[in-house]
């Protein structure tokens, strides 16, 4: 669909970067520009920068950057479209819409819909005879009707075609039951993959009825324990956390993170509404973003078995990254929290709760079971783990609580084991920054380029290329003569040349260049790169006699191109190749 140019200049005109992107994160005013930490990313200190005389973004540790459509197409997955309606709306703009994109609209409101109504007939379903043997089984696990009413519970029928003759009276269509992710058997017909399983459905914090789990209900039933939906149109698995609906009402600046929807409902029922679980997939860093966009606490709340032990770990690790505290519940005598709450009740629940330690006393307590502290050998290998785990801290203050801790059990100097951590953290940084160096090395040399992979096959010509892009950037006003001097088909690399065809068409059209006139012809990622020619640009004003160095570079490099295949190198010119990379690396 194509948008009017006067709708997008109202809308940019409307939608400051600073203000919309403000909305997702806590900008702090750095000179002319404003730092926060990258939602698209973890990281603790800032590298997100946000330009308010251009009105875009760049993160100097991801890469990620464009104008405000691109960043509400990535913070909030969007495609382009969808984009500029959602900051329409924000803007109280109303916009115009065009035939298949209404339709896509449309479509994505119809599985909404038919998701709502199938949710209303499994949960109807436990009223009815056929559902008796669900609901026993829902109140065997201790469950009232106003917690099976609030989760919307429910149970689909053995059959597995009473759902989709259900649908059709209601008049969905096929097309529709395939796009909510309705299963097809080999004779073609539409079945209920959840058929004989009880039912929990997976609410947006919208109210919006996305997807369905559910659970056998004997464990010789056939099939995994829990099936989910998978992906659709309205559904992303990797985002998504059970009963955050919910939570996000009651959460007091803490969210718990349960491994499984029981689990989440036993805590909500005993009166801990702030309780969320993953989708029956690893924890994402997607997922960490959203938690910690709700809440400055996250109590990990995982089983007390080996695999939530290692669940949790990686999720402390996980979190680690963002500006949340972490606690980590532990669960004594019992296998998870639903089983605890049933043996032990609320109270004894809250009392765990309120005695759950920070992430790194849970780290000491596991290293401490790692080893035998009763030997020296046991007590020298601890104090080894000990520090690196310390180093890892970055407040002072709590390093000295713990070091004080562990130097009083071990009856040793504190001041020992601090200098310990300290020397552990120089060498952390100092290998830190040779790593960091030496991915920007491969970077520079165009190994690691994903938006433009074929940098690495034309290394010279792709640098000569960004080089001229970025000059071009800095001076659009000479488009036409660099147009003169140099066709698109001469560039070498098709990133590159895509972005010199838009430049000179968006000069072309409005006699200078914007990241927002590129519209939706590169992907977000894209937009990443090419903001990052921006803000190169920015730094210089580049001449005509500049530009034809690089141009010339370019025909160079397309002559030898012509002459020889680099997949037909020889050997000789390819170490010849190799050795000019070396060379680059090596300077300093
Ligand atoms: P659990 O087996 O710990 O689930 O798996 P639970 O919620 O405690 O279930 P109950 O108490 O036995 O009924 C944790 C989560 O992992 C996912 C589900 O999301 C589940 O809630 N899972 C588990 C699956 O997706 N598939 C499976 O086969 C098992
Ligand atoms: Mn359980």
């Amino acid at each position: 669909m194509r948008i009017s140019e006067s709708f997008l200049q109202e809308l940019r005109y409307r939608c400051r970067a600073p203000d919309v992107i403000g909305r997702y994160v806590n900008l702090k005013r750095a000179g002319r520009t404003q730092k926060g930490l990258c939602p698209f990313h973890n990281e603790k200190t800032p590298s997100f920068t946000v330009y308010e005389d251009t009105d875009s973004f760049y993160c100097f540790g991801c890469g990620a950057g464009g104008d405000v459509i691109t960043f509400i197409r990535r913070i909030e997955n969007l495609d382009y479209i969808e984009a500029v309606r959602f900051l329409a709306q924000m803007a109280g703009m109303d916009m115009p819409e065009d035939e298949g994109d209404r339709e896509n609209a449309r479509l994505r409101q119809r599985v909404l819909e038919l998701n709502r109504e199938t949710a209303r007939l499994y949960f109807s379903n436990l009223a009815s005879d056929a559902g008796r043997e669900a609901l026993d089984y829902l109140r065997r696990r201790r469950l009232s009707a106003e917690t099976i009413r609030r989760f919307g519970l429910g149970f689909a029928l053995n059959d597995g075609f009473s759902l989709p003759r259900y649908l059709r009276e209601k008049g969905f269509t096929e097309e529709e039951m395939a796009l909510a992710g309705m299963k097809k058997s080999k004779s073609g017909h539409f079945y209920d993959q959840f058929r004989g399983r009880v039912i929990f459905p997976i609410i947006d914090v919208r109210g919006n009825v996305i997807a369905f789990g559910g659970r056998k209900m004997r464990e010789e039933d056939g099939g995994p324990k829990y099936l989910n939906s998978s992906d659709t149109l309205v559904f992303k698995k990797s985002r998504g956390l059970f009963a955050l609906n919910i939570a996000k009402n009651h959460h007091d600046g803490r969210l718990i993170l349960a491994e499984g929807y029981m689990d989440v409902i036993a805590m909500h029922q005993a009166g801990f509404q702030n309780a969320v679980a993953t989708l029956g997939t690893a924890l994402t860093e997607e997922q960490t973003r959203v938690m910690s966009r709700y809440a400055g606490e996250i109590i990990i709340a995982y089983d007390a078995d080996g695999a939530g032990q290692k669940a949790t770990m990686r999720a402390i690790e996980m979190l680690k990254e963002l500006d949340v505290k972490v606690r980590v519940l532990k669960i004594p005598g019992a296998k998870d929290p639903d089983e605890f709450i049933r043996e032990n009740g609320a109270d004894k629940f809250k009392l765990l709760l309120e005695q759950s330690g920070s992430q790194v006393e849970y780290r000491i307590d596991r290293l401490r079971s790692e080893y035998d502290l009763t030997t020296g050998d046991g007590r020298i290998a601890f104090l080894g783990a000990f520090t690196g785990l310390l180093a890892g801290i970055d407040s002072l203050a709590e390093r000295e609580v713990y070091a004080d801790r562990v130097a009083t059990e071990l009856g040793i100097q504190k001041s020992a084991i601090l200098a310990d951590a300290e020397k552990y953290k120089q060498r952390q940084a100092r290998r830190r920054e040779k790593k960091q160096m030496q991915r920007l090395q491969t970077e520079i040399a165009g190994f690691n380029d994903k938006i433009n992979p074929e940098k690495r096959l034309h290394l010279r010509a792709a640098s000569a290329e960004e080089a001229l892009l970025a000059a071009l950037l800095s001076a659009p006003e000479l488009a036409d003569e660099v147009e003169k001097r140099i066709a698109p088909e001469e560039f070498l690399t098709s990133f590159n040349r895509r972005l010199y065809v838009a430049i000179l068409e968006a000069v072309k059209a409005y006699g200078t260049f914007d990241l927002a006139m590129l519209g939706d012809a590169f992907s977000a990622e894209e937009m990443g790169k090419i903001t990052k020619f921006t803000l190169d640009a920015a730094r210089h004003a580049a001449d005509l006699p500049e530009m034809e160095e690089y141009i010339a570079v370019i025909r160079e490099e397309k002559s030898k191109e012509s002459q020889a295949d680099p997949r037909a190198m020889s050997l000789e010119e390819l170490q010849n190749q190799i050795g000019h990379l070396a060379e680059r690396k090596n300077r300093p």
